[in-house]
């Protein structure tokens, strides 16, 4: 078929002349394979923040009570300033999250929102301790798991997050191109959904919200696996070496199962100016001034060449 009815202009001959395909038939049915969901809606955004962002208004427009853990991911407290919206955030500084406290503070209709890994923390809540969480709240109430990091996780007996079909049913998971594939540039991120909420939510994205090279390039990445479970186990790799020195150096560093580290030190200001004047900028997290947080950094896994001398930088300083 000769598609003639969008006012595209082939005569150029560019690469991209053509709007994509606004079903994105092609990466949601391949990603609903992948995880063996014939009846489960994949929803596919502009970077899994557009994903997040649409959830966010769509509670806030349906007087959903949002409630999440804190600190977790940043762009939660922004979407809470920007759209003043009913929000509770339960504070656990640096301890672990507590599933009866969490449990508790959603409300009928409310949206509970878990970063699993958390960002920044890097903690990870197991799978069971997830169902656990979401058999106690009440019926009415709608979750979204961002699993950013998922891929990362490395716990013995544990699968990649929950992606069965009745567990979508009363979550959204929602997922990147970003972390693991390495796509953070092309802005692709998916949620697995059931049709329902697919429906109410697709109108609140762009209906072409994604490029095509984007899509293009994220079915290639599906489709090629083992290239990205070697470049996870460097990472991870990567990872431990890291923290193993850094715990030596005197810093204390938190559990990680993700592609980052959160720590601190007795002198993490005069760290961050010594790794500034040699080239690396490491930042404190300043947006959880409210937590103990607020004098640790994170960094993310680079390089090899990059790791082994932001390395030497550590063992020549201490
Ligand atoms: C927990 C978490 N969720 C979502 C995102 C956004 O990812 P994307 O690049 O898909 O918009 C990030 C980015 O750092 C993140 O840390």
């Amino acid at each position: 078929m000769i598609r003639m009815h969008l006012n595209e202009n082939p005569l150029v001959k560019q690469r991209y002349c053509r709007y994509p395909d606004p079903q994105y038939g092609e990466l949601r049915s391949l990603l609903r394979k992948q995880f063996g969901l014939k009846h489960t809606e994949v929803l596919i955004g502009n970077g899994s923040t557009e994903i997040i962002t649409a959830i966010f208004l769509w509670a806030h427009l349906n007087q959903k009570k949002i409630v999440f853990p804190w600190p977790s991911y940043i762009l939660y407290q922004e979407l809470e300033y920007l759209f003043k919206t009913d929000v509770t955030r339960i504070s656990f500084g640096l301890d672990e999250w507590d599933i009866e406290k969490i449990a508790d503070a959603v409300p009928e209709n409310g949206l509970l929102i878990l970063c699993n890994p958390n960002n920044p923390t890097g903690r990870y809540l197991p799978r069971e301790a997830i169902r656990r969480l979401i058999s106690k709240l009440p019926v009415s109430a709608t979750v979204l798991l961002d699993e950013a990091y998922i891929e990362y996780v490395d716990v013995e007996n544990e699968e990649h997050g929950l992606t069965d079909a009745d567990f979508i049913q009363k979550c959204i998971v929602v997922r990147t191109f970003s972390k693991f594939y390495g796509l953070a540039g092309w802005r692709i991120g998916y949620a697995l959904l059931s049709s329902d909420l697919f429906k109410t939510l697709r109108p609140y994205l762009q209906l072409w919200n994604v490029s095509a090279p984007a899509l293009e390039i994220a079915t290639s990445c599906v489709l090629d696996q083992k290239r990205f479970l070697e470049g996870k186990q460097k990472t991870l790799h990567l990872r431990d070496y890291l923290s193993g020195v850094l715990k030596k150096t005197g810093f204390s560093v938190l559990p990680s199962q993700t592609n980052f580290l959160c720590f601190t030190h007795p002198n993490i200001d005069m760290w961050i100016e010594t790794w500034k004047n040699e080239g690396y900028l490491i930042n404190l997290l300043l947006p959880f001034v409210d937590s103990e947080l607020n004098s640790y950094v994170r960094l993310s896994i680079e390089e090899d060449d990059i790791m082994e001398k932001f390395l030497q930088c550590i063992l020549k300083e201490r």
